[in-house]
C-alpha cells in the first residue's frame, strides 16, 4: 500500500498496456441530407454552442486537501459505519479518502474513454445524417471529459486505478455488439445513467469547490447525451418484434443488476491493507452505496420507460431488483435541474473569482480586504 498524494509521483494500481475489443456492424453512409428531426438538430446546436474548455473554465490553481482531495463527508465513505473505521488513526483515514477518490475518479476516467469510443461508433453506425452530426459533438464532449478527469487525477488526487471488472464487462458487451441501438442503449442510457448518478453526487455532496464545479459542468453535457439516446431509441423501440424486445430487455435488466450489485471498490480494497473481504462487505451495505443506487435508478428507470422498453418482462425484471418505485420520476425535470445547477455553480464561481481579484487589488494597495 502506498499513498504519495498529489505532492509526490503518481501512484498507479493495475494500469498497464492497452485493451483491444473486436467491433461488429457496418459503417453506414447516407445520401439523404434532408434534415428531418428538429429536436435532434436543436440538440446538435446546443452541443456545438456549449463546448467548454476545462483549462479555462476551472480554477486549477485551487489547492485541494491532500488527505481529502474531494472534501468527502464521512457518511459517504464506504466503510465509515464500522468498528474498523473507528479504530483507524487519522493518517490511515486520509489514505482511505485519497484512494477512494483515486478509485472513483479512475472509473470516471475509464468510463469517459468508453463513452468516447462508443460515441465514435455511433457516428459510424447510425443511419441518419442529423444523428451523425449530434454524435460528433458528443465525441468532442467525451474527449474533453477524458482530458479533464485525467488532469484532475494527475494534479489533485495523485492515485490512479485500473478499470473495475464490472465496467469493463459492460463496455466489452456494448462495444462488441454491432447493432447501433445496442450501443445507444448500453452507453447513452445505462452507462450515461451511471455517470449522471456519480457526477451528481460529486456536485451535491462533496465539499471541495473545484470537485463540485467540475462535475456540475460535466453533468450538463451528460444530460444532453442521455437526451440524444432517448430521442433516437423512443421511435425505434416502438416497433420491435417480440424476440428483439426480449433481447434488449434482458440485456437492460442484467446491466441494472450489475450496476446495482457489482460496484464495491474491489480493486481499492484489495490494494489497501484493511481486509478486502470485510471492506467489500461493508461497502455493499453502506449508506453511501444506497445514496448512489437511489441516484442511479432514479435516472435509469424513467429513461427505460421513456424509450418504450418497458413491457411486462422488463417490469417484472425491475420488480425483482426492487427498482419499480423509480418508474414514476420525470427524466426531463431531472435534466432541466442539472442545467440550472451548472449555471448556478458557474455564477457562484465567477462571483468568487471576482471577489478574489478585488481582495488581491485591495491587498496591493495596503487596504483591508
Ligand atoms: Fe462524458
Ligand atoms: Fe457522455
Amino acid at each position: 500500500m502506498s499513498n504519495l498524494g498529489p505532492e509526490g509521483p503518481e501512484d498507479l494500481v493495475g494500469l498497464a498496456g492497452s485493451w483491444a475489443v473486436p467491433v461488429g456492424g457496418d459503417a453506414l453512409f447516407t445520401w439523404d441530407y434532408d434534415r428531418r428531426s428538429e429536436r435532434l438538430l436543436s440538440l446538435y446546436t446546443k452541443g456545438k454552442q456549449r463546448q467548454w474548455d476545462a483549462d479555462k473554465r476551472l480554477d486549477w490553481s485551487h489547492e485541494v486537501d491532500p488527505g481529502d482531495p474531494l472534501g468527502m463527508p464521512d457518511e459517504l465513505i464506504w466503510i465509515a459505519d464500522s468498528e474498523l473505521w473507528d479504530r483507524l488513526p487519522e493518517k490511515e483515514r486520509s489514505v482511505v479518502r485519497t484512494h477512494t477518490a483515486g478509485w472513483m475518479y479512475s472509473q470516471f476516467l475509464h468510463g469517459e474513454q468508453g463513452a468516447l469510443v462508443c460515441a465514435a461508433q455511433v457516428v459510424r453506425m447510425v443511419p441518419d445524417i442529423d444523428a451523425k452530426f449530434y454524435a460528433s459533438t458528443q465525441v468532442m464532449d467525451e474527449a474533453r471529459h477524458v482530458e479533464a478527469y485525467d488532469r484532475y487525477l494527475r494534479e489533485k488526487i495523485g492515485v490512479r486505478y485500473g478499470i473495475t471488472e464490472s465496467l469493463r464487462g459492460l463496455l466489452d458487451t456494448i462495444v462488441r455488439d454491432g447493432r447501433w441501438d445496442f450501443t445507444y442503449l448500453g452507453m447513452q442510457v445505462l452507462i450515461e445513467g451511471l455517470a449522471l448518478a456519480s457526477f451528481s453526487i460529486q456536485r451535491d455532496l462533496m465539499t471541495d469547490p473545484l470537485a463540485k464545479a467540475f462535475n456540475a459542468y460535466v453533468l450538463e453535457d451528460e444530460a444532453r447525451h442521455v437526451a440524444f439516446g432517448q430521442l433516437a431509441l423512443r421511435q425505434y423501440y416502438q416497433d420491435l418484434t417480440d424476440a428483439e424486445r426480449r433481447e434488449r430487455e434482458e440485456f437492460a435488466v442484467e446491466a441494472c443488476h450489475v450496476l446495482s450489485e457489482r460496484f464495491a471498490g474491489q480493486e481499492l480494497w484489495h490494494n489497501l491493507d484493511y481486509g478486502a473481504e470485510e471492506c467489500i462487505a461493508l461497502t455493499r451495505q453502506s449508506a453511501a452505496l444506497r445514496v448512489f443506487r437511489y441516484r442511479l435508478f432514479s435516472r435509469i428507470v424513467p429513461a427505460l420507460k421513456s424509450i418504450n422498453l418497458f413491457g411486462p418482462r422488463m417490469q417484472q425484471g425491475l420488480e425483482t431488483l426492487r427498482l419499480m418505485r423509480f418508474s414514476k420520476m420525470d427524466p426531463d425535470e431531472t435534466s432541466a435541474a442539472d442545467e440550472a445547477k451548472a449555471l448556478e455553480i458557474e455564477q457562484e464561481e465567477l462571483r468568487r473569482r471576482s471577489r478574489q481579484v478585488e481582495e488581491a487589488i485591495a491587498a496591493g494597495r495596503g487596504e483591508p480586504a
